[in-house]
């Protein structure tokens, strides 16, 4: 299937073409290339005719109403996302067909059908009321990656309560951050998980953060697996206690379509994570339309995306789009090495998984493992493969195509965001040829260009990326600081450009391609982790007075963190200490924002009005030439600091 074109670009590795298969095209849910034409003539009837597809309890009287940059879907319609996942597939074949297939680390395992699944979501709905949840209320959700976090999901979406997802690998201190800033009243947790052979005590997490959340008013406990907690009177609950009682009959909120459906923090270039806000019509509708496509989804397929459901691929691609199409969507709690290095190839076939999506950190942690661990397992069912979460590299994509993929699936590269909610740039497996590394053409009715500083078009070239026109998975605002979303979004251009912070460049035929972060953002293992947050944590420490961090390049992750750090007068600095200041922000942040170098030095280097020069640490930690220093307040510092580095 690979055909190689006779050179437009010199480089010969980004000069791989690869076809859809004519019996893919042929079988595709988007298999006419013409879309892309009448999508852009008309995004708003394209997104209508999207919409129409979904179950709604009131019509919207206008697709979009855009006073930048705040833009309102589908408005004065009302819809429940609960009913769109569930309700509406109960009527025919999809209500004895698996919604979740779940296997836990150790093994153990359970299937979810739509029927169970919307049994499950009605009576823990009345659970969450009856702990005085009501519309609009926020229930934060701290749970392994374990069948009870999407019922729970979809249990306060049913009720119009907001939930806020954080991921189950936060420290104690961001969880309470999370939860403060949400003012969640009810917390669901678990005993704990296991990661890596290793029992996780989410609970005992949980507690400590109780102690600043005072917000909080129930906690309800998933028992996992009988792990030793501390049960709160009054304040604990286990969640099976309460789901004995819990009537199955829970009428849904009609909510309308610019309700919040969800609170999701991500990391931002200050301290304090952002609340992204998604709404319910358009994000539905986007996530919907977006799972549809791009994975193909029909009824026999089994679809799994890898990602935790405490991140936003887990949000929309786990829950909300593929059981809004009525898909059997696979989910798997542990780690890829666990018991061996074999494991996802195990389950895949185990499972008979038809469509993967996972990210090019773990892609290329296969590829050190070796081609013998895939070798091992029947792949033949999977017909096709997705990454997400930062740059593929060439090779990567390539190996991923060969050895997963068998050569015979396609791949789609997808880039989005967390406040993008949907997919935005991305192949349409039917449709569209891809290149090893590009993530290709924005999806249809999705309006993408790359910028200049002025704002002027780059045709071909490198430059900023930027959505030219609103989409319906847009974010509606930063929960608390609207002043924030505007400043942080919409201010590079005008206020009705979307920044997305991410540079790309555009080759002859248009095609997309992805370079990373151009802010002071990093992507460590598809993870987006703010530079700040992690000096805030480093400087936090009693022993530290002033700390850089900046990204390296990193074969596995993508990127590592380098952490310069000035220890305070008359500290010792041993590697106990530096063990010491990982561990810090281990505790603050969370084990994803570990830095993997610490770097003592006496000074950081300055320019004279005493701004960190954090592009020569970068040198630095990339070990390049270092560049221009002509504003450096004193050289001695950055040559001292070089040779350190490179003797370390
Ligand atoms: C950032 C968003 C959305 C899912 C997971 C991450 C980077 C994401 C790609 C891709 C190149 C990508 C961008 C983006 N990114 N997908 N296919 N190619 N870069 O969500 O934590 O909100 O991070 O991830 O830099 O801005 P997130």
């Amino acid at each position: 299937m690979p055909t190689s074109r006779p050179g437009i670009d010199v480089l010969l590795h980004e000069d791989r073409v690869f076809r859809p298969g004519r019996n893919f095209t042929a079988g595709a849910n988007q298999g006419d290339p013409a879309i892309y034409g009448r999508a852009a003539r008309d995004p708003e009837a394209f997104w209508a005719s999207m919409a129409r597809e979904l179950t709604w309890s009131r019509p919207w009287k206008k697709v979009l109403e855009w006073t930048p940059p705040h833009a309102r879907w589908f408005v004065g319609g009302r819809l429940n996302a609960s009913v769109n996942c569930l309700d509406r597939h109960l009527g025919g074949a999809t209500r004895n067909k698996a919604a979740i297939i779940w296997e836990g680390e150790p093994g153990d395992d359970r299937t979810l059908t739509y029927a169970q699944l919307h049994r499950e979501v009605c009576k823990f709905a009345n659970v969450l009321k009856g702990l005085g949840v009501a519309k609009g209320d926020r229930v934060t959700l701290y749970l392994p990656l374990i069948p009870e976090l999407a019922i729970a999901m979809l249990a306060c979406a049913r009720i119009g309560a907001v939930h806020s997802v954080v991921f189950g690998g936060f420290s104690a201190e961001s969880l309470r951050d999370r939860i403060n800033d949400a003012k969640s009243t009810v917390l669901v947790t678990a005993d704990g998980g296991y990661r890596r052979g290793a029992q996780v005590p989410l609970k005992r997490t949980a507690d400590e953060a109780l102690h600043g959340s005072p917000c909080v008013r129930h906690v309800v406990v998933v028992r996992r697996d009988n792990f030793p907690i501390d049960v709160q009177e009054g304040r604990d609950h286990w969640w099976h206690r309460l789901m004995q009682h819990a009537s199955a009959d829970c009428p849904a909120e009609a909510m309308d379509s610019s309700d919040m459906l969800y609170i999701l923090y991500t990391s931002g270039t200050t301290g304090k994570p952002k609340g992204i806000v998604h709404g319910t019509g358009g994000y539905m509708v986007g996530a919907f339309a977006t799972a549809r496509w791009v994975f193909d989804l029909k009824p026999p397929d089994v679809y799994w995306c890898t990602a935790d459901i405490g991140w936003v691929t887990g949000h929309s691609y786990v829950v909300y789009g593929p059981l809004a199409n009525g898909a059997t969507v696979f989910i798997y709690e542990g780690a890829p090495d666990w018991p061996d290095r074999g494991r996802f190839w195990e389950l895949c076939h185990k499972h008979g998984v038809t469509i993967f999506y996972t990210a090019p950190t773990a892609i290329r942690a296969f590829m050190r493992w070796g081609i013998e661990w895939p070798a091992k397992h029947d792949l033949s069912r999977l017909r096709l493969l997705g990454s997400v979460g930062e740059p593929i590299n060439p090779e990567a994509w390539m190996w991923y195509h060969k050895y997963i993929g068998g050569e015979r699936c396609p791949v789609v590269d997808t880039w989005w965001q967390t406040e993008t909610g949907m997919i935005m740039i991305t192949p349409l497996p039917g449709i569209t040829p891809t290149k090893p590394g590009s993530a290709t053409r924005p999806f249809p009715g999705v309006s993408a260009e790359v910028l200049d500083d002025a704002g002027k078009v780059i045709k071909h070239g490198g430059g900023y990326l930027a959505i030219t026109r609103p989409w319906p998975g847009m974010l509606q605002t930063i929960y608390g600081d609207d002043a924030r979303y505007l400043q942080t979004y919409w201010s590079r251009w005008d206020n009705k450009t979307y920044f997305p912070g991410d540079g790309a460049r555009r080759d002859r035929q248009g095609y997309f391609w992805l370079l990373g972060r151009v802010d002071d953002v990093l992507n460590v293992a598809g993870h987006r982790i703010g530079t700040m947050e992690v000096e805030s944590a480093l400087v936090d420490h009693p022993s530290v007075a002033e700390a850089a961090v900046v990204g390296r390049t990193h074969e596995l992750k993508g990127q590592a963190l380098a952490a310069f750090v000035t220890p305070k007068d008359g500290i010792t600095v041993d590697t106990r200490l530096s063990d010491e200041l990982k561990g810090h922000v281990v505790k603050k942040i969370g084990a994803l924002a570990r830095p993997d170098d610490i770097i003592f030095t006496a000074e950081l280097p300055k320019t004279r009005s005493g701004k960190i020069m954090r592009r020569l640490l970068k040198d630095i930690a990339e070990g390049r030439t270092l560049g221009d220093m002509t504003t450096l307040a004193d050289p001695s510092v950055i040559h001292a600091l070089k040779q350190k580095y490179q003797e370390e």
